[in-house]
């Protein structure tokens, strides 16, 4: 298509991208949102949260009724970095039993997530 000389030459390249401008728009929260979620931007938190989510699944279904006493939280996770650094690398105690395996992601996430906490 051959655009006309004059105004329209000029406008309608600005019309396409004024068009364009709901669709950008719209999709910036999922940009935004999937760019917090890719491994380049692991934030302290979203290591935080991945590291609970192992101590969730692989330690509090035990503790809850083993040791309820030890049941990890958000809140006592950093508290207690130390003691699950010991029983989980140093002494190799936790996880207890054949039943409850981690993987070596797993181990990766607490390994780093302990590591982060001593340079608060
Ligand atoms: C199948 C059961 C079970 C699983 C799974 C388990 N634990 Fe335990 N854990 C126990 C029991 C029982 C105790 C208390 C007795 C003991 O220390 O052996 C305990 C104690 C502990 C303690 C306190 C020990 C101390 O003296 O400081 C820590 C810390 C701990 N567990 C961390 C973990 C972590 C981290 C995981 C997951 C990676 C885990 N445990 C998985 C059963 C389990």
């Amino acid at each position: 298509m051959k655009i006309p000389p004059g105004p329209l030459a000029f406008l309608l390249p600005l019309l396409t991208v004024l068009l364009m401008l709901p669709l950008i728009i719209r999709q910036a929260p999922e940009l935004i949102h999937a760019a917090e979620h890719s491994s380049i931007f692991i934030s302290r938190d979203s290591l935080k949260h991945k590291a609970f989510s192992v101590l969730d699944t692989k330690c509090n279904v035990c503790h809850r009724k083993q040791n309820p006493f030890m049941v990890f939280s958000i809140k006592n996770m950093d508290r207690r970095a130390i003691r699950i650094d010991q029983q989980v690398f140093a002494n190799q105690r936790m996880h207890k039993g054949k039943r409850i395996t981690l993987t070596p992601e797993e181990y990766q996430i607490l390994s780093t997530w302990i590591t982060s906490t001593k340079h608060q």
